[in-house]
């Protein structure tokens, strides 16, 4: 039985929402997803007039839209976000209005409805380059980018601030991988695979940054323990959410064996991005035994699936697939007004 019933989700309709979502309705949870849709509402068609759930198009920035939205929630997920690093730096004002700025009103909204428990999904990218073999909650943030310094800066808010009698926690997630109805093929294993599913050439950026890997059923999991472990165990928490921490070398190899394509090739090219973690995931499981389950060749798996069932029209071309090319599509359209 969950403790909560009614669960919004704000960027509930991007990739990791479009997984979590349609876990949550099917578990017996009524879900609001409050999300601008950047990346198109077609996510829950199969959910389409589903009494559990409820899409509201809102964007989070809009303090006054996002607290009439909350009112009778008893549990919020904070995913709404400017998701990675080239997106975040196409129009930086854009970014640090939704990823930051907006954080204090969302943190007013919750306080405002009396929400029970609040989850933030911050990013393991907060430790910025470490050369210690397993990079734990505790050790120094040093993040690099400004998409992750101001995934800190929101983390440090909500330590700050608390939420009055709200319980809250915060995941710093490893980088997700594998098939969702909203897919991102920007994320590292994603791209590996669809590179070499289409071109037969793994295209490999540096190869010697350690990147810590998270499955998309994994992630949700990891939500849905968030969402209903005990209040005393998950309050003022903050968790390292990863499972296995590989090269991106490495990640290219497996993805090679996993495709059973000998004849990919694998490209080396050099790179300036020297983002290199590589997390310790044990607290969380210790402290309320969570563990990953499946691996990556799996979400390799699930993605070949997909593309040959033809689940992923155009993969390189549909800037759905790629936010950064979505964004610029909307920047075009004007349609991200900033607040
Ligand atoms: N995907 C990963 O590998 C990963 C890893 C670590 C942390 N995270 C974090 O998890 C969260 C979800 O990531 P994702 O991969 O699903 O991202 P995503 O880009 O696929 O989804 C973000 C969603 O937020 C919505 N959104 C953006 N700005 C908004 C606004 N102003 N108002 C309302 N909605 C808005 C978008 O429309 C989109 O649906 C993010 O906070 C991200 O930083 C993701």
């Amino acid at each position: 039985m969950t403790p909560f019933s009614r669960v919004a989700v704000t960027g509930g309709a991007g990739y990791v929402g479009s997984a979590l979502v349609p876990a949550l309705v099917e578990a017996g949870y009524d879900v609001t997803v409050l999300d601008c849709f950047f990346y198109g509402d077609h996510v829950f068609d199969g959910l389409r007039g589903h009494p559990c759930l409820h899409p509201v198009r809102l964007d989070i920035r809009d303090e006054r839209a996002l607290t009439a939205a909350l009112q009778g929630m008893e549990a919020v997920v904070h995913l709404a976000c400017i998701s990675n690093d080239p997106s975040f730096e196409l129009d930086p004002r854009l970014g640090k209005s939704i990823n930051y700025d907006a954080f204090a009103g969302v943190l007013r909204a919750v306080r405002a409805n009396s929400v029970k428990r609040f989850i933030y999904a911050s990013s393991s990218s907060v430790y910025g380059v470490k050369d210690q073999p397993d990079v734990r909650e505790e050790d120094a943030c040093e993040p690099l980018t400004d998409y992750s310094r101001y995934k800190w800066l929101c983390e440090q808010q909500l330590r700050d601030e608390g939420l009055g009698s709200c319980e809250w926690v915060i995941l710093r997630p490893a980088t997700v991988c594998g098939w969702a109805p909203r897919l991102r093929l920007d994320l590292t294993v994603n791209l590996l695979t669809i590179h070499a599913l289409v071109n037969r050439v793994i295209t490999v950026f540096g190869g010697t940054q350690l990147r810590p890997n998270l499955h998309i059923h994994d992630m949700v999991a990891a939500y849905r323990a968030m969402l209903e472990a005990p209040g005393d165990l998950v309050h003022g928490q903050t968790w390292n959410v990863g499972y296995q921490n590989r090269s991106v070398m490495e990640l290219a190899e497996l993805v090679r064996r996993q495709l059973g394509d000998p004849a990919a090739r694998i490209e080396v090219r050099p790179t300036d991005d020297v983002r290199s973690y590589h997390i310790n995931a044990d607290r969380i499981r210790q402290a309320v035994g969570f563990a990953p389950r499946w691996t990556i060749e799996e979400a390799v798996q699930g993605l070949c699936e997909a593309y040959r069932d033809g689940k992923i029209p155009n993969p390189l071309t549909d800037p759905r697939y790629h936010n950064l090319n979505m964004m610029q599509q909307l920047l075009q359209q004007e349609e991200l007004f900033v607040g």
